[in-house]
């Protein structure tokens, strides 16, 4: 059980988030026997499980990360593991007035960003597919620079090597050269440049129905089933 699922205050969050060494190694426990039987050693097409990682970093967005996950939970086969930046928890709090707890609720795990040993920082660790949203300028440069001190940056860059599909919800405006030329070096690495840019053919032109047709279309690139969002031509 998350040290974050409680409803706690800020600073009891953040320093369950960061401080509770021993209950995250509980915790990697835990995920290793989860592992078994789920997506484990499996490397199928066939597999029902589908494993993402859900990278939330330091830019404007938080609601939309949270509607984004709010619709993943719908779905019954989809295993999301979180990693929320530092930043990011700050943002949070500005945006939604909400602490980390929120996303330890709808995740199946929630690291400490600082945990290098966390299964993510490792290709042999399976998964279908990463998501940043919001990636901010910072996490986008750190990623294209194939460096980085946290576990959302290493996620990333073992993503890309291992060819998974990394999908980044940049977040920025207005753009400068530098966030431009590492957006085409990012695309270039094999990552796919997905801002928050809503249609307006879909019918339902709310913030919520546009957030939730962003989230089908964020599944569509990892080629993850759904059927909350509608499709052009298509009644769904
Ligand atoms: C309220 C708020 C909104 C922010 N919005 C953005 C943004 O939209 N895009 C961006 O690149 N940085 C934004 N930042 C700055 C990032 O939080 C900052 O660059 C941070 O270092 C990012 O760290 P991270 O990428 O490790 O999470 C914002 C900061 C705050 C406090």
């Amino acid at each position: 059980m998350s040290p974050l699922r409680t409803g706690a205050s800020l600073e009891e969050s953040v320093s369950a988030f960061k401080g509770a060494e021993s209950v995250f190694a509980a915790k990697q426990e835990t995920d290793f026997s989860r592992l078994r039987g789920l997506r484990g050693n499996a490397w199928t097409e066939e597999q029902a499980m589908k494993r993402i990682v859900f990278g939330i970093s330091g830019a404007s967005g938080m609601p939309l990360a949270k509607a984004v996950l709010q619709a993943f939970c719908t779905l019954p086969d989809l295993e999301i593991h979180g990693i929320v930046s530092e930043h990011a928890e700050a943002v949070l709090l500005a945006e939604c007035g909400e602490t980390a707890a929120f996303f330890s609720d709808v995740l199946h795990t929630l690291y400490n960003p600082a945990d290098m040993t966390a299964g993510p920082a490792s290709g042999s660790w399976l998964h279908d597919g990463m998501i940043v949203c919001p990636c901010s300028m910072s996490t986008l440069g750190t990623i294209v620079s194939g460096g980085g001190q946290s576990l959302l940056h290493r996620a990333a860059d073992v993503t890309l090597k291992e060819k998974r599909p990394l999908l980044l919800v940049v977040r920025e405006t207005p753009l400068s050269r530098i966030h431009l030329r590492n957006m085409l070096l990012a695309e270039e690495c094999g990552a796919t440049i997905m801002p928050f840019m809503p249609a307006f053919y879909a019918g339902e032109n709310s913030l919520e129905a546009m957030m939730r047709q962003f989230a089908g279309r964020l599944l569509d690139q990892l080629k993850l089933s759904h059927t909350f969002a509608s499709r052009w031509k298509e009644n769904l």
